[in-house]
């Protein structure tokens, strides 16, 4: 069993990267990729228990406040860093709530969102290498003040703008994951199928067919091979974005163990 355990999700791979750095700097650490199903659920055994995953529409993405709440925690110190584009919304707040944070943080990367806005959309506004060594020394911060047993001497934040945000996003993202498409580049290579962190995705006569459980991770149509996948009309041209250090077999796992 490892002393360390985190609980990431992660769509186009900054969280999966966030979670590595910090991984790498605690030592003997599990990385549990919240998929649909959960895999491990039991941390009370670690000595610290952290939580890393993207602001989706001003919250958590799909199914992770229910994977949380699954989750057994001891007398572990627990932390949360939540990735965003530009505002962190009330996810910490809510993980918090479940188990009380004893250190959390933000870290701003490129917009994965982007149907909505290029990827290049981020607050401080910078460029796709700046934003990425940017999150690597900011990552590199949080495992410090884990290390150092740091405590943030207040709740994450929490608004009424975000709480509406995600109380309105489960009908948006049912609309955009409508408007899912392949077009003839698609290869039938079948990645999209095997990333799909909700199961979502099969292929049918070699072509993906998306169910009705899209959460709008949009892992499918960042990583595709091809850029085969669209939502939509701005997608059709618009620039992917992909974490740089972070390949579609990455996010394919259940469990990464970092000594
Ligand atoms: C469906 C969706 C909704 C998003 N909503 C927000 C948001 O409300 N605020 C924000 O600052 N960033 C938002 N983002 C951007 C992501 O939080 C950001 O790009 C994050 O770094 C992605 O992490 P990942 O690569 O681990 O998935 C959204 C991204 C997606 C795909």
């Amino acid at each position: 069993m490892s002393e360390n355990v985190i609980f990431c999700f992660s769509g186009s791979g900054n969280c999966l990267d966030i979670a590595r750095t910090i991984a790498a700097k605690l030592g003997d650490t599990d990385i549990v990729l919240m998929r649909r199903e959960p895999t491990v659920t039991d941390a009370s055994h670690a000595r610290r228990v952290g939580f890393v995953f993207p602001c989706y529409a001003g919250g958590l993405p799909g199914h992770v406040e229910d994977y949380v709440k699954k989750i057994r925690v001891g007398d572990a110190y627990t932390f949360g860093v939540v990735s965003c584009a530009a505002y962190p919304g009330v996810g910490l707040r809510r993980i918090d709530r479940i188990h009380p944070l004893r250190y959390w943080t933000v870290i701003s990367h490129q917009s994965a969102c982007i149907w909505l806005m290029p990827h290049t959309t981020m607050l401080p506004p910078l460029k796709a290498e700046a934003a990425q060594r940017r999150a690597e020394l900011l990552a590199e911060q949080a495992a410090q003040d884990i290390l150092a047993g740091v405590e943030t001497d207040c709740h994450p934040p929490e608004n009424s703008f975000n709480k509406l945000e995600t109380a309105l996003w489960p009908t948006l993202c049912k609309k955009k994951a409508a408007a899912l498409t392949v077009d003839y580049k698609c290869l039938s290579c079948g990645q999209c199928v095997r990333l799909c962190p909700q199961g979502n995705i099969r292929l049918v006569d070699k072509q993906p067919v998306f169910g009705k459980n899209c959460i709008g991770c949009l892992s499918c149509l960042q990583f595709c091979p091809r850029q085969a996948i669209h939502m939509g009309g701005p997608t059709q041209t618009r620039e992917r974005w992909h974490n740089p250090n972070v390949e579609a077999a990455d996010l394919m796992q259940k469990l990464i163990h970092i000594d």
